[in-house]
């Protein structure tokens, strides 16, 4: 007797994504485009120009010349435990006394933010 196999052939199916593509580009004059550059979602300081600007608006001559002696303020060490970064901008803008409130003036809001991001790393 023959035994006969039977073959199970197995059809595999594929899938065909079909991405259309657009864009001819027509006509010959090279008139520029307007590029969307995407700037980043939350505006995070720049850590080394708030660190000139520590010294600069003597918040070391109350905190430390590195934010971590402290003296009159306390010791930054650490901070980031104590306030995120959206905190410590708020510290430098509604300070309590004896800490000056050196917001708006002299420091603007991009000076806070990049103070505040120095801070975060102490
Ligand atoms: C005249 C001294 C003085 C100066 C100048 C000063 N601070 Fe302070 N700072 C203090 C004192 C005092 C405190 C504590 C106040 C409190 O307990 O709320 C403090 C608190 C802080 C805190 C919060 C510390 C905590 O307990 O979590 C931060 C952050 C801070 N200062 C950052 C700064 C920065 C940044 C500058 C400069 C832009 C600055 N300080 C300038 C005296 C000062």
């Amino acid at each position: 007797m023959i035994l006969a196999r039977r073959l199970v052939s197995l059809t595999a199916g594929t899938l065909l994504v079909a991405l259309a593509a657009a864009g001819c580009a027509k006509g010959s004059d090279q008139s520029s485009q307007t590029q969307t550059v995407a700037s980043p979602a939350a505006a995070v300081g720049d850590v080394a120009r708030g660190k000139q600007i520590f010294a600069s608006a003597k918040c070391s001559s109350c905190h430390g010349a590195n934010g971590v002696e402290g003296g009159v303020g306390p010791s930054l060490k650490g901070e980031k435990a104590r306030k995120n970064y959206a905190q410590t901008i708020d510290q430098v803008q509604n300070p309590q006394p004896p800490m000056p409130k050196l917001w708006p003036d002299p420091l603007n809001d991009k000076d806070v933010q990049d103070v505040a991001a120095y801070v975060q790393t102490l």
